[in-house]
């Protein structure tokens, strides 16, 4: 037979407190209008005091693992997309192990917000291959801790939240095909310039919001409708799909303008591609996982339904996934 990777359990969790476009209109100089209309953003959620990204990870995968119908022991790999690490060592991925009991390889992908379509893309590959036959691929953020919240070209766009998949074996395809790519030259365009090995934290640092997400917004937005369509196809096309064979578009959920303008290079109508950034804000690698989750447990989604997941970030990197669902729609009780 030959071995192909299917996702046989999805879980998502979002941390409780609600920041509201209003609650916002009273920290910067915005309002609740110019980030409706420029993002589609009306609420995001924001991690509570000593909850942290494994947290979110943790509650995500745990759901993804009941669903399957897995246990601690049960686990062969666990891959950590993020964007906004507990630490800068140890991994993520180490840390959410731990709070799940699981004795499996854990590491993190950091891909920013196309983190998790590169772990699904490695997770695959593993089953595949023959030396996994499950996986857990977490997308987990608490990105709001590196958000400058004296700037409010940033501080209106992010989320926190956690989306998580279980990978198995199957023998038709589920992910059929992963188009991934990464473009450094364009490192500067979206950045955290200190607390790395390049600008170690220094109180000067600090004073400077070195530690915090700096974005360079118009030239994301251009690379992203560029990327995106051109990736999409190459997938649908590297499968045998069209356009037209889609069920649902799932983009990573940035700004509501730039899935507007991938939509009409696509041709593909509005109401295939899902779009639930208005309450989450972008949750990063985070967001597409936790988008699927919302689709499943909504009872939109039919075994047989063919998806397009498409992501794109800091780096730059990008990646499209084309896959196919196998689980069967959720009962009550899910
Ligand atoms: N409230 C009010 N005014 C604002 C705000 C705000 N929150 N932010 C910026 N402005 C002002 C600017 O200062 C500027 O004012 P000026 O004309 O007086 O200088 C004006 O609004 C227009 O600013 P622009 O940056 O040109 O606004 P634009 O229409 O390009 O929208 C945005 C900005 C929303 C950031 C847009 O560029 C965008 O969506 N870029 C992509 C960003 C993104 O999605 N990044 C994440 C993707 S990758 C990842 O997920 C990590």
């Amino acid at each position: 037979m030959t071995r192909h990777a299917t996702i046989i359990g999805t879980g998502s969790y979002l941390p409780e407190h609600v920041m509201t476009n209003a609650d916002l209109e009273r920290i910067v100089d915005t309002s609740d209008e110019w980030i409706v209309s420029r993002t589609g953003i009306s609420e995001r959620r924001v991690v509570a005091e000593g909850e942290s990204t494994s947290d979110l990870a943790a509650r995500a995968g745990r759901i993804a693992m009941e669903r399957a119908g897995l246990g601690p022991d049960d686990i062969d790999l666990l891959l950590l997309g993020t964007t906004g690490p507990d630490y800068i060592m140890p991994s993520t991925a180490c840390m959410t192990q731990a709070k799940l009991g699981l004795t499996c390889p854990a590491v993190d992908m950091m891909a920013a917000c196309s983190s998790w379509i590169y772990a699904l893309s490695s997770g695959a590959a593993a089953i595949e291959s023959g030396r996994a036959n499950t996986v857990l691929v977490i997308g987990a953020e608490a990105l709001t801790r590196l958000i400058d919240f004296t700037d409010r070209s940033t501080c209106v766009l992010f989320g926190d939240g956690a989306g998580a998949v279980v990978l198995g074996v199957s023998e038709e395809p589920g992910v059929e095909t992963v188009v991934l790519g990464a473009d450094g030259t364009g490192a500067e365009q979206l950045i955290i310039p200190a607390g790395g090995t390049v600008a170690p934290a220094t109180a000067e640092r600090v004073e400077a919001h070195d530690q915090y997400v700096k974005m360079n917004g118009s030239e994301v937005f251009k690379f992203a409708v560029r990327v995106i369509p051109k990736a999409t196809k190459q997938a649908l096309e590297a499968s045998g799909h069209s356009i037209g064979d889609l069920a649902w578009l799932v983009p990573h959920q940035a700004n509501k303008r730039i899935i507007t303008t991938i939509e009409e290079r696509l041709g593909i109508p509005d109401d295939r591609v899902y779009l639930n950034l208005s309450h989450t804000g972008n949750t990063s690698a985070a967001s597409i996982p936790m988008a699927l989750d919302d689709l499943y447990t909504s009872g939109r989604l039919a075994p047989g339904d063919l998806l397009a997941l498409v992501g794109f970030g800091a780096g730059l990197t990008w990646g499209a996934a084309v896959v196919r669902w196998t689980m069967s729609v959720p009962n009550e009780e899910a």
